[in-house]
C-alpha cells in the first residue's frame, strides 16, 4: 500500500501567546496507508478530534508538517484548504452536523456545492448515495423528523456523496446502541473493500478492537503514547 498521509511533528497550540494557551497535539509524527482503517484513541481532551481535524485539512497545525500525497497542506490557505477538503475528504461527526430544518436531499446534496454540475446531476448522485443507505423513500422529509438511526445513514451517505478517497469519522458511535454502532462498522467494512481509506476517532472499544481497524493511535495529553498494529 502506498503512503496517503504522512504528519510529521505536528504541534497544535490554541490561543497561543494568550493567558489560555492551550497545547492540544505535541510532537505528532503518523503515517498512513492509503486503504488503511486507523483509529485514533484516548480520553476525552486527549486531542482527538484536533489531530482529525488537522488530517481533514479543517484546521492548520502551528507547526509541523502535514503531507497529503504530493502537497504539504499544513501552510496552504484557507481556499485550497478549502478545495482539498471537499475533494478528498468525508466528514461522518458525532453530532452528524445534519441542517435540521433541510430535507433528507438536501442535507446530502450540500457537500457538492460550490460545483460545476447542474442541479439535476447533484440531485442525482445525492439520490443515488441515499437510495443505498435505504432512505430513498424519506428524500422531503426534514431531518429533525427522523429517528437517530435514520439521520446517521443520512450523515454517512452526506459524507460519501462526493465519492471521497478518504473517510474521517470522530466519535459516530457515540450516539448509537449497539445494534446500531454494529451496522455502522459494516458498512465502514464495505467502504474499505472498496478502497476508501478511513480515520476514526473514537473511543468505543466495539470500534477499536474490531478485525476492521489495522492500526490505532493511543493519545494521551496531546501525544501519542502507543501505536497498536493487527
Ligand atoms: N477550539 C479550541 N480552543 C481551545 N482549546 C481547544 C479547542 N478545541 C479543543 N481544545 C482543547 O484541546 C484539547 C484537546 O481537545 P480535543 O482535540 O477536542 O480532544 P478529544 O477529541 O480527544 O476529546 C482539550 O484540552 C480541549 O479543551
Ligand atoms: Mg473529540
Amino acid at each position: 500500500m502506498s503512503q496517503l498521509i504522512i504528519v510529521e511533528r505536528l504541534h497544535k497550540i490554541y490561543h497561543r501567546h494568550q493567558p489560555d494557551e492551550m497545547t492540544a497535539l505535541q510532537d505528532i509524527s503518523l503515517q498512513i496507508l492509503a486503504g488503511e482503517v486507523v483509529a485514533l484513541t484516548g480520553p476525552s481532551g486527549s486531542g482527538k478530534t484536533t489531530l482529525l481535524s488537522l488530517l481533514g485539512c479543517m484546521s492548520r497545525p502551528t507547526s509541523g508538517s502535514i503531507q497529503l500525497r504530493d502537497s504539504n497542506v499544513a501552510k496552504l490557505p484557507e481556499r485550497f484548504l478549502a478545495k482539498i477538503r471537499r475533494e478528498t475528504f468525508g466528514f461522518v461527526f458525532q453530532q452528524y452536523n445534519l441542517v435540521r430544518d433541510l430535507s433528507v436531499l438536501e442535507n446530502v446534496m450540500l457537500p457538492l456545492y460550490p460545483s460545476d454540475q447542474s442541479l439535476r446531476e447533484i440531485k442525482k448522485a445525492a439520490t443515488a448515495v441515499l437510495d443505498q443507505f435505504e432512505l430513498a423513500g424519506m428524500l422531503k422529509k426534514k431531518v429533525k423528523q427522523l429517528s437517530g438511526g435514520e439521520q446517521q445513514r443520512v450523515a454517512i451517505a452526506r459524507a460519501l456523496v462526493a465519492d471521497p478517497e478518504i473517510i474521517i469519522a470522530d466519535e459516530p458511535t457515540a450516539h448509537l446502541d449497539s445494534e446500531l454502532a454494529q451496522d455502522l462498522l459494516q458498512i465502514l467494512a464495505v467502504l474499505n473493500a472498496a478502497g476508501k481509506t478511513i480515520v476514526i476517532a473514537t473511543h468505543d472499544p466495539s470500534i477499536y478492537q474490531s478485525s476492521l481497524v489495522q492500526r490505532r493511535f493511543d493519545l494521551r495529553h496531546g501525544r501519542i503514547v502507543e501505536e497498536h498494529s493487527r
